[in-house]
């Protein structure tokens, strides 16, 4: 989505002021309230082991804490197919890909990876994998086809059987209750804009920790929200495509709402659960020394990493915006107190790193809406780039968790999102020779495992994705998976990358080999 990023840092930088830029308070994103490692059972990683016997790590292994989770992330619309099967109600995703002009090469979700038939060959991939933990999204639609009401017995049984098969294998089920698949229905009443959504989503995650509850005990409310809100109702690159900044301000709030009640309503159900969100994040790293340009930094940090952590863990928004539009968001009294939602860990998602830069004055007098946001947002250009364009630089998920450690009372971590597009393709022999994806994860893990020796609490990694996938506006024209999916037959075949994982995961540990050497 780097496209769809970078466009969305277009209309960032497209919003200027030419006010006063009030500086951040210091401490701003100090101690917090974060209780992750008071609520819920112990980490339960020792009830997954695939893994033979750790064993101990040779002075030039770099070592993984024992009952560290080893896994892969999914998400419906991008693996499940059966978009209208088993009384599957049409997605905001469905609506979006079947119109023309949306999506690379006309591609849809249809079929996708035709997961909801082929699951069990999913399965099969992770065991081969030696995982321990599998992270996967549950289709809202597929739940409540119309967005309210009871539950779809056929849809509960779909996911109820997947855990059962997982918890069967050893591998944790780690489910994400919104991957983005909104019930269109829903959209049609107004979408995330409109606060009523926060209600039916609590509604929503009800039902569902009633059905899986008994057997899932770790669950992500939102993924990716400051995402799904920009790309879906700002710049109308995702579903279900508006472009409105007054939607997109109030989605953000509707969000907060919803995961705020959705933990409730989780708790309320499940007091035991672990609960948590994945946040998309970045290092967000000023252009210069200039004090305008660490302001713009502090800015890119507060929309794109803390938009929705802080008002779930403090109960208020972080000074993103030149001030808070508070009446456009429709903030209303009493609701800095439903917003909260004391987060049992923090997923992070982190891919890059996010240059920021504060736009001249005259910039910003050019657009009128600038002086709500005046922060220019680019990707970093040192590193390698992967194939749809991302920079490599392992050293933003390093800085990133230690900033979250330093700024939220050292939270619970978990790595709910990492990975590479290369579009690499079968050789003769049939084998996926990835070599590039091995030195990215590989390189990704040492950023992680420094982070861990330098005080972090992370729990686990999970590399997106475990198999090829359709890629959002992309179609299937990027390749992230460990395994390769032959879309025409639907065959999968563990790459190179898939077969190094293994070896990681049996160990626990990164092996002091050349990058891109393979096994
Ligand atoms: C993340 C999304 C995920 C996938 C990866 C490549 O932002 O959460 O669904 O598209 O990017």
């Amino acid at each position: 989505m780097f496209l769809l990023r970078l466009s969305r840092r277009e209309f960032l930088q497209s919003v200027s002021s030419a006010a006063t830029i009030a500086a951040l308070p210091a401490g701003l994103f100090s101690a917090c309230s974060v209780s992750s490692k008071a609520a819920g059972p112990p980490s339960s990683a020792a009830a997954f082991t695939n893994a033979p016997a750790r064993q101990v790590a040779a002075s030039s292994e770099i070592p993984f804490p024992n009952n560290f989770f080893w896994g892969t992330a999914t998400a419906s619309y991008q693996i499940e197919g059966a978009w209208n099967e088993d009384g599957k109600g049409e997605s905001i995703w469905d609506r979006f890909a079947h119109a023309p002009g949306k999506i690379k090469n006309r591609d849809t979700g249809d079929i996708a990876c035709d997961s909801f038939h082929r699951w069990r060959e999913d399965i099969a991939l992770m065991r081969a994998m030696n995982l321990n933990s599998y992270r996967f999204s549950i289709s809202w639609p597929r739940i409540q086809p119309s967005g309210s009401g009871p539950a779809n017995a056929k849809g509960i049984d779909y996911y109820s059987r997947l855990v059962d098969a997982l918890l069967e294998a050893r591998i944790r089920p780690f489910v994400t209750l919104y991957h983005w698949d909104l019930p269109q229905a829903l959209e049609d009443a107004g979408g995330w804009p409109h606060r009523d959504t926060a209600d039916r989503f609590a509604d929503y995650v009800q039902l569902v920790a009633g059905a899986l509850g008994d057997r899932v005990s770790d669950w992500m409310l939102f993924n990716e929200p400051s995402a799904f809100t920009d790309l879906g109702y700002l710049e109308g690159t995702h579903a279900p495509g508006r472009q409105s900044l007054l939607d997109f301000l109030r989605a953000t709030h509707t969000v907060n709402l919803a995961q705020g009640a959705g933990f409730r309503a989780l708790k309320a159900a499940r007091p035991l659960a672990r609960v948590g969100t994945a946040f998309n994040m970045s290092a967000c790293e000023p252009a210069s020394n200039s004090e305008e340009d660490k302001l713009a930094a502090e800015r890119a940090h507060a929309i794109t990493n803390v938009w929705f952590l802080e008002p779930g863990l403090k109960g208020r928004y972080p000074q993103a915006f030149t001030f808070l539009p508070e009446t456009t968001m429709g903030i209303k009294a009493g609701d800095m107190e439903k917003v909260r939602a004391p987060l049992d860990f923090i997923g992070i998602n982190l891919y890059y790193r996010t240059i920021a830069s504060a736009p001249r004055a005259m910039e910003r007098l050019a657009h009128a809406q600038q002086w709500l946001f005046p922060v220019k947002m680019v990707g970093g250009e040192q590193g390698p780039r992967t194939d749809i364009g991302w920079e490599v630089w392992p050293q933003a998920l390093y800085d990133v968790v230690m900033r979250i450690s330093r700024d939220y009372n050292r939270p619970v971590i978990e790595i709910t999102e990492s990975g590479c597009a290369y579009n690499d393709v079968p050789e003769a022999k049939g084998v996926i020779a990835d070599g590039r994806r091995i030195g990215y994860h590989r390189q990704y893990l040492a950023a992680v495992a420094r982070a861990i020796a330098d005080g972090a609490d992370v729990r686990g990694y999970h590399a997106w994705s475990l198999i090829d996938n359709f890629e959002w506006a992309e179609g299937f024209s990027q390749r992230f998976g460990l395994a390769y999916v032959d879309f025409k037959t639907q065959k999968r075949t563990i790459k190179e990358s898939g077969r190094w994982y293994a070896k990681v995961a049996a160990q626990s540990a990164l092996a002091a080999e050349r990058v891109g050497s393979g096994l």
